[in-house]
């Protein structure tokens, strides 16, 4: 006799055993027919955008002091003139304040219209709580949802992507995605292979309602395998039990170089198929600022028309990981490089390894 309870069948997957005697009939779902999926806009676009750039400029020549290289090889190398470092006092939740205000004056919305927050930092200082709900409640978004994400100097794109779903489903009218670092506070300034690239800054974006289509559909991925190649270098289990020193970011400088140079243009080619359009549609590529040299060898394999602006706010700004993409659009919008309205291929990658991409109208 086939011991049904065992689950012999291989029609039907086993079940855990009924924990009430078996009705001869089954009961009719009761909140079938109740639930409404959401009523959201039929498209998204992002609104305004805000930056913020810390006071403070390091050269070249001052990280020299701390590492055996040069302002030649830096700028040769990197494309890197010089960076921001915040002050002492400053966090990423002051920095984000700053950026947001000014993403929200552009876009035209109040604080209080935003449904949720969404904060895109490896850098804030606290496991937990996030950044986000005191950004909140310093901006008066009161009715926000808030919340972290971590996917490094990906975690824009990731952000306007879950905004753009956000508002299409129906969740939130206006999201406010955020993009902030204070890398200078995990960074090892006596390391070669990155005291001269990390920076400190804010970016920020309003993502809401819109008639025609603003953000295209986001292309993503990851890989685990390498995650050792940016990364914070112990666990603060690691340091804390075996007394280790300050955990700054390591990075295997040439593998993710290759990474980056192989790897991203087809990503963000796949970005620019599934917006609908050809790279000669575009207006600007505002690739995440991680290399001069990685932006040129994009630029080549996309084969972007000669004349389309690129971000290349590397030069003055370093690589400020999540406040990369939304910084260099800032910068670009207000020193008139690029159409408004026009069509911009993003495309944000690192730590992870992850990257997200994806095309969408300048506001
Ligand atoms: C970090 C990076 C600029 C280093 O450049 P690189 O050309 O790969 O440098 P290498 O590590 O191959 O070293 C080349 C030479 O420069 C030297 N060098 C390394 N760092 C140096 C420094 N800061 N100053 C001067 N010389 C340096 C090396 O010792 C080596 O010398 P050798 O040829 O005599 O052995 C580059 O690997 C890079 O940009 N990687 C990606 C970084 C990135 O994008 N990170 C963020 C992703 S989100």
């Amino acid at each position: 006799m086939t011991d049904r309870t065992a689950g012999a069948s291989t029609r039907t997957p086993a079940r855990p055993p009924a924990r009430t005697p078996a009705r001869t009939a089954a009961p009719a779902p009761k909140g079938t027919g109740h639930l409404t999926s959401g009523d959201g806009a039929k498209h998204s676009r992002i609104w305004g955008v805000g930056g913020y750039r810390p006071e403070r400029v390091v050269t070249n020549d001052e990280i020299c002091q701390w590492i055996d290289s040069s302002d030649q090889w830096i700028r040769e190398r990197s494309g890197i003139i010089s960076r921001r470092w915040a002050a002492k006092d400053e966090t990423v939740i002051d920095m984000a304040e700053t950026a947001s205000r000014d993403a929200l004056a552009m876009a035209g919305v109040d604080p209080s219209q935003i449904g949720c927050i969404i904060l895109a930092t490896v850098t804030h200082p606290y496991q937990t709580p996030a950044a986000a709900p005191q950004l909140a409640t310093r901006l008066g978004s009161t009715n926000a949802g808030a919340y972290d994400i971590s996917a490094a100097c990906a975690g824009y794109c990731y952000g306007i992507s879950m905004a753009s779903d956000m508002v299409r489903a129906g969740s939130a009218e206006y999201v406010l995605v955020v993009g902030v670092e204070k890398l200078s506070e995990f960074t090892d300034k006596h390391d070669r292979g990155t005291a001269f690239i990390f920076g400190d800054g804010a970016g920020a974006a309003v993502v809401g309602p819109s008639d025609v289509p603003g953000i295209g559909p986001t292309v993503m991925g990851s890989d685990g395998t390498q995650w050792e190649a940016i990364s914070q270098r112990d666990s603060w289990v690691d340091v804390r039990d075996k007394d280790l020193a300050w955990p700054a970011i390591g990075m295997a400088g040439q593998a993710v170089f290759r990474w980056a140079v192989w790897g991203m243009a087809p990503v963000a080619q796949q970005a620019i198929d599934k917006a609908g359009i050809t790279a000669d549609d575009l207006d600007a590529f505002i690739p995440h600022q991680a290399n001069m040299r990685i932006i040129d060898a994009m630029i080549k394999q996309l084969r972007l028309p000669a004349d389309i602006p690129v971000a290349r706010d590397i030069a003055e700004t370093g690589n400020t990981s999540a406040a990369s993409v939304p910084l260099a659009t800032e910068r670009m919008i207000r020193q008139h490089e690029v159409p408004r309205g026009g069509l911009a291929l993003q495309i944000g990658f690192g730590a992870g390894l992850v990257y997200a991409a994806q095309v969408i109208v300048i506001p």
